[in-house]
């Protein structure tokens, strides 16, 4: 385990989030207690047993008890994506090894028409793989996946449908997380050299760009669409607290969906409308001086709120992408302060906790009453991510 590379992080983190007044000496102290707290996260990986059926997802603390999922579920890919990153972390090949077995389980979602999550599923496990070595097999997967995703797109809406459920409500729901499906598509434009793929992203792209934000440049959690004139017939939420409120991980999904697609397209709209919504993400009254965002900006219990440590982790690596575009060390700045919060006590997973998982404290469905202030396993995905990130 490269124990030097976390400590020079952490260090870079520090720095740049108001500790360089603190003596050095106990400096190195803090440094190396995070580092031996994210290195016990990382061993509780490698201690876990591979089961083909069974993703973890999240953990409930008091009972210690993990949720397990199907490879069908959303969130199955995650868990694939961390010993990946962790490989690249550490550069231990027990990681790797692991990854590469929990990302084969995953490879049957391919062919699944049901649901838009195709890359969160595909693209974080084998998408990050694809970061880490060459292989024909993850490009098949991916170019297949995509095919399967494309299935999905309406050319009258000029939109990705994202849910089938609750067809008694919603006509054709999109909602903002779908920005975070396109990486999947320009990939497999880039692997496959079919164009239509880029295409259909591009334009999902702009209709969200068009129907998904509010003045404010905050964004809605889902756009229903009506199936006769294909305009936006109701503007509402599904997880945050209300139809006007601002849902902490969709004002994220937001800014990496659309700095990414940045990346991609090179269109300024793109990296003006990540701009905008990072500004109101960043001055919002309610950010907390941490910067760990509540799970929702507008919950009236704020103060006493649950934070949402994994809406935190996408802007803060989002904004790693977004300083290299802008230069503006705001993004820096802030992502730089989320690791320096992220990997102190108030979020390290205690080392008696024996699940998967490093962070604590991600609130997954706050109206469900389902994983509210808990480790998630997205939450780790992109705070791993954010440390590579910080390190390129
Ligand atoms: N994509 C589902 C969520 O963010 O909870």
């Amino acid at each position: 385990m490269s124990k030097n590379y976390i400590i020079t992080i952490l260090c870079f983190a520090g720095l740049l989030c108001g500790v360089s007044c603190k003596k050095v000496d106990e400096e190195q102290f803090d440094k190396q207690t995070k580092t031996d707290l994210l290195d016990t996260r990382y061993n509780r990986f490698l201690q876990y047993p591979l089961d083909s059926l069974a993703f973890p997802r999240s953990a409930s603390l008091n009972s210690q008890k993990i949720k397990k999922v199907s490879s069908s579920d959303w969130t199955s890919g995650f868990f694939a994506g961390n010993f990946w990153q962790m490989y690249q972390l550490t550069g231990d090949e027990n990681f790797k090894n692991k990854a590469k077995k929990w990302t084969a389980f995953i490879e049957k979602e391919k062919f699944n028409d049901h649901t838009h999550d195709m890359g969160f599923k595909v693209y974080c496990s084998f998408g990050k793989g694809l970061e880490v070595e060459e292989n024909e097999d993850y490009r098949h997967v991916i170019v297949k996946s995509a095919q399967t995703l494309s299935t999905r797109f309406n050319k009258n809406m000029e939109v990705i449908r994202s849910w089938d459920f609750n067809k008694d409500k919603w006509q054709f729901p999109v909602i903002i997380d779908n920005m975070m499906n396109l990486e999947l598509l320009f990939e497999a434009t880039k692997i496959s050299g079919d164009s239509s793929f880029h295409k259909l992203a591009v334009k999902h792209a702009n209709t969200t760009l068009k129907n998904h934000f509010r003045s404010d440049n905050s964004t809605w959690h889902v756009i229903d669409y009506d199936t006769i004139n294909y305009q936006p017939r109701l503007k509402i939420t599904h997880q945050g607290y209300n139809d006007d409120s601002s849902w902490a991980r969709g004002q994220a999904w937001a800014i990496y969906g659309f700095t990414m697609a940045y990346r991609y397209t090179k269109d300024s709209n793109y990296l003006e409308q990540a701009i905008a919504t990072a500004s109101f993400y960043l001055n919002h009254k309610n950010l907390p001086k941490d910067g760990i965002p509540y799970w929702d900006f507008n919950d009236p219990t704020i103060p006493n709120a649950p934070r949402d440590v994994s809406a935190g982790a996408i802007v803060a690596s989002a904004f790693v992408e977004l300083y290299s575009y802008t230069k503006n060390e705001i993004y820096l700045d802030y992502s730089k302060k989320l690791v320096s919060s992220l990997t102190s006590v108030d979020y390290i997973l205690k080392d008696s906790i024996k699940a998967p998982f490093i962070l604590d404290h991600s609130t997954g469905n706050w109206p469900k009453k389902d994983e509210v202030d808990e480790p998630i396993v997205y939450g780790d995905y992109y705070f791993l991510e954010t440390l590579i990130r910080l390190k390129n």
